[in-house]
């Protein structure tokens, strides 16, 4: 019986959210759940950048933060001294704008004298699903697609996550955005792609054109890793030599997407392979997109298999995962009595994810 406060402050999106059973008259009369989640996005701040200012993305939290909590308290109709903790994201992220989430998360926990809880971002986005109402069980293979990673993960239970393989360079989420800045579109580029792309299939020019083939990066080699930067150069020598006409940037990005798309896949049939599960877990940014969710419904889901994703506004960065995710530590630390009141904080701009084992 528990209810947590969740803060997320980890790049361009100030989200907020409550998560957990709350009680009246002593009295705990509800599953544990969702009571409500805000969230404020700086897109139109960076927008004129083409790529998110990390100090201004900070400052931007410090703009947003106090007001959004008391939104969030208000819309779910909770008092302060209901709280059981507060969480927020710890890392990896922008140090800055992670500052933010960290000093308030804490300062807030203090005034309260309640446990505060520094959450993985990448663990909120891997129980994002969680918040559905068709939920994965453990165990599950889960990929994690957004703008800072790329990678599968084999997840036993809460807390427990061994990495099968990643991105060693560019994430998927910075392909995309890298593609659409090239070609002159706005940022976040991932779904104007998306969009792009889709309106190559109803182009007429589509029935006559020339296929483009991009290679499919790293399909042809054993293992779970991933490598995006060489079919950026692909794309980027591709697009030089063409006229930059709107059909051929359409084009491009369909082909593109195919491409990514078509890697993903494969990995994550072979990922599927090696762990045995009869789950996939997508989240993280990249998992709004319809295509993507389109070719796994085609290729991968199957009577054997089930896949699940977040709902579309959870899929990008939100204070519900981290609420959720804080949930979870803090059932898992009231048992074991490990529930200390620690105000001094620190944040972790970089944060393996397999290291969080021990600790939880
Ligand atoms: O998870 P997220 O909000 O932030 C990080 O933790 O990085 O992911 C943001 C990334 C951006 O790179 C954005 O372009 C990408 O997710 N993205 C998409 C789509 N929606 C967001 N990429 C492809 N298709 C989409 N529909
Ligand atoms: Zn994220």
């Amino acid at each position: 019986m528990a209810l947590i406060l969740g803060i997320e402050s980890s790049c361009d999106d100030t989200g907020v959210a409550i998560y957990g059973t709350p009680t009246s008259n002593g009295q705990n009369n509800h599953s544990a759940h969702l009571l409500a989640h805000v969230k404020a996005s700086q897109i139109n701040t960076h927008l004129p950048f083409g790529g998110v200012v990390p100090e201004l993305a900070a400052r931007d939290h410090i703009k947003h933060i106090s007001p959004l909590i008391q939104a969030c308290l208000a819309e779910a109709n909770i008092e302060l001294s209901q709280l059981s903790a507060i969480a927020y994201t710890q890392g990896p992220g922008l140090s800055g704008a992670l500052l933010v989430g960290a000093s308030v998360a804490t300062a807030l926990a203090m005034s309260l004298d309640l446990p505060v809880l520094g959450v993985h971002h990448m663990e909120g986005h891997l129980l994002a699903p969680m918040l559905e109402p068709n939920a994965p069980d453990f165990p599950f293979t889960a990929l994690l697609v957004s703008g800072g990673h790329t990678q599968l993960v084999d997840v036993s239970r809460y807390g427990n996550y061994k990495i099968l393989g990643q991105s060693l360079d560019d994430a998927l989420g910075e392909a995309f955005d890298k593609t659409a800045k090239l070609m002159g579109l706005d940022y976040p580029g991932g779904p104007l792609i998306e969009k792009m792309a889709a309106k190559w299939h109803e182009n007429p020019l589509k029935a006559s054109a020339e296929p483009i083939k991009f290679t499919r990066p790293m399909v042809n080699r054993p293992g779970l890793d991933f490598s995006f930067s060489g079919l950026k150069t692909q794309v980027r020598t591709f697009y030089n030599a063409s006229d930059k006409s709107e059909a051929t940037k359409q084009q491009i990005a369909d082909a593109f997407q195919q491409t990514v798309v078509d890697t993903i896949v494969i990995k994550c049939q072979r990922a599927l392979i090696e762990t045995g599960h009869s789950q996939l877990v997508i989240s993280g940014g990249v998992s709004a997109n319809q295509f993507l969710r389109q070719r796994i419904a085609e290729k991968i889901a199957s009577n054997k298999v089930k896949v699940f994703y977040p709902r579309l506004e959870f899929c990008t960065d939100n204070g519900a995962m981290i609420a959720y995710a804080g949930y979870q530590h803090y059932l898992q630390r009231v048992d074991n009595d490990e529930l200390a009141k620690d105000y001094a904080f620190n944040v972790k701009p970089r944060w393996n994810i397999e290291t969080l084992t021990d600790s939880v």
